[in-house]
Formats: structure tokens, sequence, C-alpha cells
């Protein structure tokens, strides 16, 4: 199944990806092209292997075989710091802010190393991104003091800061109250109204279905259903999948 949904030139193309640890096959043969501005989401059970897909898209993992391509542009061999500076921002299932420094200092480390900022331009890309995340108001606070929904909204600015045309979120919204989903659903939402094309995995349902067009089910690293929100849903794959597994 590869992307029939969505109408503009493909931002990201994976073609045959397969990734492996030992014996232990995670991904096998996946197809995914996302279309420039697309708001993607992808669910599936525990181990299906979407964390490792955003792995091998940004270049935490390297592809056993198979093509990454970004605009076009071949990145299989690249690595993640070069994949994050052509334009890939990810966020992490296990946040890793660094808990020592404020938040602003976090979102300057992404603008600098992600982005390759210096001086006043990381310095207002890091603004930028604090703004888009809302997080100004917490701007001089320590990371490691923040309850839950700032530190999972630090967690965006700081791969907003790297100034992404593709944002990876990796299950941002679990944890939260129904009033915090909201608001961080309302975040992702104007993001998406921007421009920047987001795929996003995600267990809380509700919060993908408000702002996804198109939805992936990933089950033992392979995409199992591709499609409208809705329809992938209701069909029999992935209810096969959840009655199986649970989430
Ligand atoms: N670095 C690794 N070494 C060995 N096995 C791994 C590694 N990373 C992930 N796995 C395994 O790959 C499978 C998929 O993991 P993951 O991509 O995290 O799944 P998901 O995000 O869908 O829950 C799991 O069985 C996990 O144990
Ligand atoms: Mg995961």
């Amino acid at each position: 199944m590869t992307g029939t949904v969505g109408t503009g030139t493909a931002l990201l193309e994976v073609d045959q990806v397969a990734k492996s640890y030992g014996a232990l096959d995670v991904l096998t043969a996946v197809d995914l092209t996302v279309p420039t501005g697309q708001a993607l989401g992808i669910v599936g059970p525990n181990g299906a292997g979407k964390s490792t897909l955003l792995s091998v898209i940004n270049g935490t993992e390297k592809a056993s075989a198979g093509t990454v391509r970004f605009g076009g542009r071949d990145v299989t061999a690249v690595g993640p710091a070069d994949r994050a500076r052509a334009g890939m921002g990810r966020t992490f299932q296990i946040p890793r802010p660094f808990t020592h420094l404020t938040v602003f200092e976090n979102a300057l480390a992404g603008a600098e190393f992600g982005a390759g900022l210096h001086g006043h331009a990381a310095d207002l890309r890091a603004l930028e991104a604090l703004e888009m995340a809302d997080m100004l108001d917490v701007a001089n606070t320590p990371a490691g003091t923040l309850p839950l929904l700032k530190r999972k909204r630090l967690e965006l600015a700081r791969a907003l800061a790297t100034d992404p045309q593709l944002l990876l979120l990796d299950e941002i919204a679990g944890g939260l109250t129904e009033a915090e989903c909201d608001s961080l659903i309302a975040t992702i939402r104007s993001l998406h109204r921007e421009g920047i094309t987001i795929i996003w995995i995600e267990h809380v349902v509700k919060a993908l279905l408000a702002v996804v067009e198109r939805l992936v089910c990933l089950a033992s690293g392979v995409i199992v259903a591709d499609g409208a929100p809705d329809e992938v849903m209701r069909s029999d794959e992935v209810r096969k999948v959840y009655l199986g597994g649970g989430m």
C-alpha cells in the first residue's frame, strides 16, 4: 500500500524499508509516501515498530534495506544531524530535555545544533519555536521543574527550533488530562495550518483524529491499513490488530 492520499509533491518517500536487530525483523518492506503539507497519523500496538520507523526516517537508526528520500534527495546514508538540518524535526517518546538548562536554553540548543544557526539568528529561532509551542511564559524556567504538559511542549519546541518542514511526533499526548490534550491538539493543528508536514504516532486516537487527514496502521512491522482516518479505524485490519493485542 503506497501513498494514495493527497495531491501535493512528495516530501518524504520511504521505499521498501526494512529494519532488523539481529534475527528480529522490526520493519518489513515499508512503503510510505507523504505529500508536502499532509498530517499523517500512525497507530499500532506496542512493539509494532512505530518508533523505529520514525528513527529510520530521521536517521537515528539506519535502515537495513530500502531507501528514504526527503525533498527528492536520497538521505538513506545521511546521519540524523544532517537530516535535521535538511528539515526534519523529531520529538522522542521518552523526552530528552537538558534538565539543568532553562526552557529557552533547550530551544536554543535545538536552533544551534539542529538548524545550524548561531548568535542572534539562533536566539530568534529559539524564541519563535517557544512561541509556536506556547512556551514563552516559562522561557526562563529550568526544564527539570516543568509539569507534564509543559515538558511535552518543550519537546515540541526543541523539535520546532530546528525549523522543520517535516515534524515527527512520537506519542506526545499520553498522560495528559482532557483539557491539556485539547490544548496540545490546538497547537499541533496550528502547526499543520502553517504548512508543516506532520507524522504523528499516537495512542490517544481522539487526538490524532482531530488533526490528521490520513491514518496508517502498523502491525508487526508491516503497514496493514492506510487511508482516510475514519475508514482505517473501521477497517477489518485494524479491528483484528486491536482485538489481538490491545493498544
Ligand atoms: N535498539 C534496539 N535493539 C533491539 N531491538 C529493538 C531496538 N529498538 C527497538 N527494538 C524492538 O523493535 C520492536 C519495535 O519497537 P518500537 O519501534 O519501539 O515499537 P513501537 O514504537 O511501535 O511500540 C520491539 O520489539 C522492540 O523491542
Ligand atoms: Mg514507540
